[in-house]
């Protein structure tokens, strides 16, 4: 049996006295009232608020985690003079759990490869981090109908490159272009079916254990109104969420719904 996913991706906001508020809010209230069992919960803030996330995450003795926390990128070399980039190792070392690869806003604004994708999965996978790796396609490609060979195809070039042991720990989030921080979430139907076709496609490429144990989220406008339904579809096994992963209440509604 799955669990279910719930991360917050913050991208580029708060400042470092926001970030706190939000993050010790967040702690406070998960010990007021934890989530569902079988329920994780993942914070991906920006690289500055790590340190901070990392101490409103876990226990006193800085052991146990009550919620994940994951960076938003890493860098696709291992280290040397690569100015303003972090690397994989830098993030496992601040007790980081998860990283972020491939979001489309990555792709789209910082011209990201599938080559430099891979690398950082790699990197990633070495520091035992857990690679959340996106795809998804854009209107125009959706709108032509090839957004199952655009699926198909960002994850044979990464992920599915992967031998079986290292691939079990990935989590794929399917992220549509169209539907990021635009108030269109795509409906549950088209969600689910993305997400049952990357199963199958995990199952034809590995086996159906590795299929069935995989973790697959959807992202796109996904919200404290809709999450519910959306979690509720058999292949989604929670949400990577942008906007309302900023606010506290709506945030929490959402594990909650989990
Ligand atoms: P929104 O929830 O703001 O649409 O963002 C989704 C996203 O890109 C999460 O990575």
């Amino acid at each position: 049996m799955r669990k279910k996913i719930v991360a917050g991706n913050w991208k580029m906001n708060k400042d470092y006295t926001e970030a706190e508020e939000l993050l010790f809010g967040l702690k406070d209230r998960l010990i007021e009232k934890p989530q569902r069992d079988g329920v994780d919960v993942i914070v991906c803030p920006p690289f500055p608020f790590l340190d901070l996330a990392y101490d409103a995450a876990t226990d006193e003795e800085g052991e146990e985690y009550l919620f994940y926390l994951g960076a938003q990128n890493c860098a696709s070399t291992e280290d040397g003079a690569y100015t303003g980039e972090v690397s994989a190792r830098m993030i496992a070392s601040m007790g980081a759990t998860h990283v972020i690869i491939g979001h489309s806003e990555r792709r789209k604004y910082f011209k990201e490869s599938s080559e430099q994708l891979f690398e950082k999965v790699n990197l990633a996978l070495d520091n035992e981090l857990v690679p959340i790796f996106c795809c998804g396609e854009s209107l125009e490609e959706r709108e032509k109908g090839i957004h199952f060979d655009v699926i198909r195809k960002q994850l044979e070039e990464v992920v599915f490159k992967l031998k079986e042991s290292e691939f079990s720990n990935v989590i794929i989030a399917y992220e549509p272009v169209w539907a990021i921080g635009t108030g269109k979430t795509a409906t549950t139907e088209q969600a689910e079916e993305m997400l049952a076709f990357i199963r199958g496609l995990i199952k034809d490429k590995y086996s159906k254990d590795i299929a069935e144990d995989s973790y697959l989220l959807y992202g796109g406008s996904c919200n404290d109104k809709n999450a519910a339904e959306l979690f509720a579809c058999p292949d989604v096994d929670g949400g990577l969420i942008g906007g309302a992963a900023l606010d506290l209440e709506k945030f929490l509604k959402i594990i909650y719904a989990a």
